[in-house]
């Protein structure tokens, strides 16, 4: 059992000391806005409108603030360990082997699937680019299969899937259905990776300028065509008009769209070694990336659902440019501008994420946790060769087999998990000796404000949306439009959250942090859970088949080097 919770000790040597404090708080600011704003902008906005309506906009603020405690507590436990590193790094560090695993194991979730989902959106802009520039390709040679089969058998309007159902020539049985575009943006991306493309400061500056400009753009030009009366359309089934049409359980059930499109702030903890005076510069970077990203998704939201009733948004993956289409806006530069933009700027997002996952294999292999395959260098271009192959063909298989929503729902239960376990895990470190330059969570005693906030908060929620406490025991999913019985765990581990501050006087922030992120799992379907759980089996699988065995550290103890 001890040997579950091993620690890796961090040496001098592992020491990047030799990176030097150039950073300002607006460099951090714009990493933030590099790494957070993407397809969660460009793509899955769409669906969650047209989920939530209007009202989603509630939604952008409660995952804003859950990111921004969980951003504190990566800030953190960043500065505890004397290396630059992920939350692997620091996890293996402070909690030990298990934990490290499991979290590795949940971010291979966030940028392999998350990739995944992003080489769709791409799929999606780069089609609906190049149809307006004249070229055709058959739809079913842009889409999923599944998203096919499921638009066409569940009555859907979105012609674009129908068709490519009704359309698909066949292989003996068998529609040939299968997003070429995305399959050939993740061959090419892994291409670079593998011979080494560098990362350019100037480039990534210049990419997050170009997404802010098209994201400024669609606002400016998109207001003048706001129908207010959208922002409050009449609800199908209540018949009333309501910002949030399909209710507060509608809002929840976009929380997968919502939350991914806040991933990414996670990489900025790994910049406090870089950062000038990181205690005042690395929080306040990261928190304003954030209000503005929150910001602009507000923002965005309400111009999206004033322009176009958000009904109409059903399965659309380019809703940027799908507002100003023929007929909706019908501004026929802006679809053009737009979806160049959205090419380019989404291209940046996958090799980010397809350098990244990589070194996760990396440093997983060189632990000794994964195969030592995964370790290997390309003698030519001084690349993780092996694991950039692996990652390309992780990312390129579900591509065949699997739809937008799912991977969606997929990416963001594993990272949502990883930040419980980060929250959660600095909750569980001992204080900490004070050393000027570095970076401390602010202590702020929780005793009685987490119990005043949590009361205050579901007495607020029990006369606003009473129907919030029905059922609470039910099996039913969120998408039905009933909370069920995620809700009643989540009340029960707040209460349980409650009673241990009231003796322990837990630190407020990592607190919230934990508390936030559990609400956001509550909006998570059964399947949801089911595919998370296969998948953690999967990951325990093979850590006691392989990883507990050959770790290093496992074979230091037995060696007596330790
Ligand atoms: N937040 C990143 C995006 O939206 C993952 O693409």
């Amino acid at each position: 059992m001890k040997q579950l919770f091993r620690r890796k000790q961090y040496s001098a040597k592992d020491h990047s000391s030799g990176l030097l404090r150039v950073l300002g708080v607006w460099d951090i600011v714009f990493f933030g806005i590099a790494a957070i704003i993407g397809a969660g902008s460009f793509s899955s906005l769409g669906e969650a409108v047209f989920r939530g309506g209007p009202g989603v906009i509630v939604l952008y603020i409660i995952c804003g603030f859950a990111c921004g405690f969980t951003a504190l507590c990566y800030a953190e436990f960043a500065s505890r360990i004397p290396t630059a590193g992920s939350a692997y790094t620091y996890a293996y560090a402070s909690f030990g082997e298990i934990m490290a695993w499991v979290i590795g194991w949940a971010l291979i979730m966030e940028y392999s699937f998350g990739n995944i989902y992003v080489a769709f959106s791409w799929s999606d802009y780069f089609t609906s680019f190049i149809g307006r520039i004249g070229l055709h390709i058959p739809e079913y040679l842009t889409v999923s299969y599944p998203e096919a089969k499921k638009a066409f058998f569940g009555g859907s309007q979105n012609l674009e899937l129908v068709n490519a159902w009704k359309n698909a020539p066949l292989l003996g049985n068998l529609k040939i259905i299968l997003d070429i575009p995305a399959l050939v943006i993740n061959g090419l991306i892994t291409w670079l990776v593998y011979v080494g493309v560098k990362e350019s400061k100037n480039f990534n500056n210049i990419f997050v300028l170009l997404k802010l400009f098209i994201i400024l753009l669609v606002i400016a030009v998109g207001i003048a065509f706001i129908n207010t009366d959208n922002w409050f359309p009449v609800g199908t089934e209540t018949g009333e008009a309501s910002f949030m049409p399909n209710g507060f359980a509608g809002v929840m059930s976009a929380v997968s769209g919502v939350f991914f499109a806040y991933i990414g702030f996670d990489a900025l903890s790994v910049l406090s070694e870089e950062t000038k005076n990181p205690q005042k510069n690395l929080p306040r970077g990261m928190i304003i990336s954030l209000v503005l990203c929150t910001v602009i998704y507000i923002i965005l939201t309400l111009v999206l659902t004033g322009m176009v009733d958000y009904r109409r948004f059903e399965g659309v993956g380019d809703p940027l440019s799908f507002i100003f289409e023929k007929t909706n806006a019908n501004v026929a530069w802006m679809e053009f501008v737009v979806s160049l933009g959205a090419i380019i700027a989404i291209t940046t997002v996958l090799l980010v994420f397809q350098m990244g996952q990589p070194r996760i294999w990396y440093a997983m292999s060189r632990d000794g946790l994964m195969p030592k395959k995964f370790m290997e260098i390309h003698p030519k271009h001084s690349t993780p060769s092996f694991a950039t192959i692996i990652t390309g063909v992780v990312v390129g298989i579900p591509i065949l087999f699997t739809d937008k929503s799912f991977i969606l729902d997929f990416t963001s239960i594993g990272t949502i998990f990883a930040f419980v376990l980060v929250c959660g895990g600095v909750l569980l470190l001992p204080s900490k000796e004070k050393l000027p330059g570095r970076f401390h969570l602010p202590y702020i005693n929780s005793q009685f404000i987490f119990p005043i906030l949590f009361l205050g908060g579901l007495a607020f929620f029990y006369f606003w949306q009473p129907e919030f406490f029905h059922n609470l025991m039910d099996w039913k999913d969120p998408n039905e439009g009933e909370f069920r019985i995620s809700m009643f765990f989540f009340l029960l581990i707040n209460i349980g959250l409650c009673v241990l501050t009231l003796i322990k006087k837990l630190s407020l922030i990592p607190l919230m942090g934990l508390s936030s992120c559990l609400y956001l799992l509550t909006g998570m379907t059964h399947n949801n859970w089911f595919w998370f759980l296969v998948w953690f089996a999967l990951g325990m699988i093979i850590y006691f088949g392989y990883g507990f065995r050959h770790s290093k550290l496992n074979r230091e103890t037995n060696g007596g080097l330790n």
